[in-house]
């Protein structure tokens, strides 16, 4: 039984030591965390978040060239020279499968780079919503969901993800012990939850990024739970908690 909800909205809004010990679930929606659920499920061998382009340029150094892609977008933009974007649908099974990824993202990456003290981080979007409650459901302590939002500010699409999962995990009754970014996301989804799409699809990240990212991006990151994948980091790398063959 969980002990305590709490809920940070941004990559930025937490302190290092906020996460010690504990379970945390990075959620970005659109679309690092999308994009790694979706890598995993169409047979990525794991992958590995970084905060900047150096440390991507470091590590895919130490790999063989046949072994990876380099994924990833600042602004939004693909980054020049890498493989993919950092879209969900550029990570097909054909292009994929048994690769590993080496993501860079604006805040995706950068929000679990620092939650480095906590206990354990998975990764949730909509797209592993029901997945990754029924596991959580599992657990005992404290949970923390944080909320990659944009450059320090919270994101629609996220808190309402974070919201979801809250109601699931509560079955609707928030608890006495949940903090109070856990109440604003509850009460985001009890305000939102019955258009998730339409919601997001006019939030800021949709309006900012219009002219960059394609709308199909926006309708595959707001399907709910059609996908059986729960990404851990362990010692670096994220891969599928179950490692099951997709
Ligand atoms: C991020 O990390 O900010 C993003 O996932 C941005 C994006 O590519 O949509």
């Amino acid at each position: 039984m969980v002990d305590s909800l709490d809920v940070f909205l941004s990559a930025y809004s937490f302190e290092e030591e906020d996460v010690r010990d504990k379970t945390v679930v990075i959620i970005d929606v659109l679309r690092a965390s999308s994009t790694m659920i979706t890598a995993l499920q169409n047979g990525a061998k794991g992958v590995i978040p970084v905060g900047d382009m150096n440390d991507a340029s470091k590590i895919s150094h130490n790999l063989d060239a046949k072994s990876f892609l380099l994924s990833g977008e600042k602004d939004g933009i693909k980054i020049q020279g890498y493989d993919l974007g950092n879209s969900p649908l550029e990570h097909s099974r054909d292009i994929v499968t048994g690769k590993t990824i080496i993501l860079n993202t604006t805040n995706g990456t950068k929000a679990i780079k620092r939650a480095g003290l906590a206990d354990t981080i998975f990764i949730g979007s909509f797209l592993n919503l029901k997945f990754l409650v029924e596991h959580l459901n599992q657990l005992e302590g404290e949970i923390v969901l944080v909320c990659a939002g944009w450059k320090g500010r919270l994101s629609l699409e996220d808190l309402l993800c974070a919201g979801n999962i809250i109601y699931e995990l509560t079955s609707g009754q928030l608890p006495q012990h949940a903090r109070d970014g856990a109440k604003v996301a509850f009460g985001l989804y009890e305000k939102f939850g019955n258009d998730i799409e339409g919601s997001i699809k006019s939030s800021n990240y949709a309006n900012r990024l219009k002219d960059i990212i394609s709308e199909d991006d926006l309708s595959f990151c707001c399907q709910h739970s059609i996908m059986q994948v729960l990404p851990v980091l362990n010692e670096g790398i994220i891969t599928d908690l179950n490692g099951k063959k997709k």
